[in-house]
């Protein structure tokens, strides 16, 4: 069987001086090229689980595994290195000056040479679309497109997780659209698993499986079809039914059999008309 690339034993955490625990006893796989999206009500843990898995908070209990090493104060650069996250605010990702000194920022972190940095630099803005804007300010960048910037300086360091901690939260549908699609295609092109914290529902529809947060626990883990088809106790998750699923369940009720494969909007649409209006 495969090995999982991130894994979570039993692991708890509370803040100093906090009365309870953030995370409780959280035991997670998730293998390498999956695609996982978290989902929960605000302070359900969602957040404080993607520091910790970074190194970025340390475990009051329980263990991270990343890629078969188990996650310390020695391991903890080769995790952060393998493992990139981007965060909701794209004006507080930012370091550098311009979009390439901030894609360079990682890279001299890590001792790149300067003649290897050069070209990462400008492959990995490539690769999101973000070349020609190489010595532009982040203040000319719509949300969107710093994001994508900030997704150029984790893919240089040529990780082997991206986690997303609603990174598409505060852009318009546009910039949304944008950075999952940059996600998708780097995602293949480079093998990477996916960690998507969302409260938007099409984001998690296009996860292997979702994880269910719920004060502090891990609760489900299922395919998105079997997630969404908990209807109501959704809502209770931190997520709003999917429009496509309910257009479903509406034609169903009407005596409409849909095939069982059929879960994203394209899909419904051309089933629609496929079989009803050229017709
Ligand atoms: N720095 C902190 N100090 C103390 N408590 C914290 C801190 N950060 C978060 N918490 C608490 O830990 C719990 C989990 O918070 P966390 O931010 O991980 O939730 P979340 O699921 O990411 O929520 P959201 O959907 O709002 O981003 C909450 O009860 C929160 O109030
Ligand atoms: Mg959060």
């Amino acid at each position: 069987m495969t090995e999982p690339i991130i894994e979570l034993r039993d692991l708890s955490f509370r803040y100093y001086a906090s009365k309870q625990d953030a995370l409780k006893s959280i035991n997670m796989k998730i293998f390498p090229g999956e695609w996982v999206a978290v989902i929960g009500p605000n302070g359900s843990g969602k957040s404080t689980m993607a520091k910790i898995i970074n190194g970025l908070l340390i475990p009051s209990q329980g263990q991270v595994w990343i890629k078969g090493q188990l996650l310390n104060e020695t391991t903890v650069w080769q995790a952060r290195r393998s493992v990139g996250m981007v965060f909701q605010n794209p004006d507080n990702q930012f370091v550098g000056a311009t979009v390439e000194d901030d894609v360079a920022f990682g890279l001299e972190n890590n001792g790149i040479e300067r003649d290897e940095m050069v070209g990462r630099i400008h492959s990995a803005l490539k690769e999101v679309r973000m070349d020609a804007f190489l010595t532009k300010e982040p203040a000319r960048l719509s949300g969107g497109q710093k994001q994508r910037v900030a997704l150029a300086g984790i893919i240089a360091l040529r990780p082997d997780v991206i986690i997303l901690d609603e990174a598409t939260a505060m852009l318009d549908p546009l910039g949304r659209a944008e950075v999952i699609q940059v996600v998708r295609k780097i995602k293949d092109q480079f093998n990477l698993t996916v960690i998507s914290i969302t409260h938007d529902i099409d984001e998690a529809a296009l996860a292997d499986r979702i994880f269910v947060m719920e004060q502090g626990r891990l609760v489900k883990q299922d395919q998105p079809s079997d997630i969404f088809a908990l209807g109501q106790d959704l809502i209770k998750a931190g997520l709003d039914i999917p429009f496509t699923w309910k257009l479903k369940e509406a034609l169903k009720a009407r005596g409409v059999e849909i095939p069982e494969q059929i879960q994203s909007e394209e899909a419904l649409l051309s089933w629609i008309s496929q079989s009803y209006l050229s017709k």
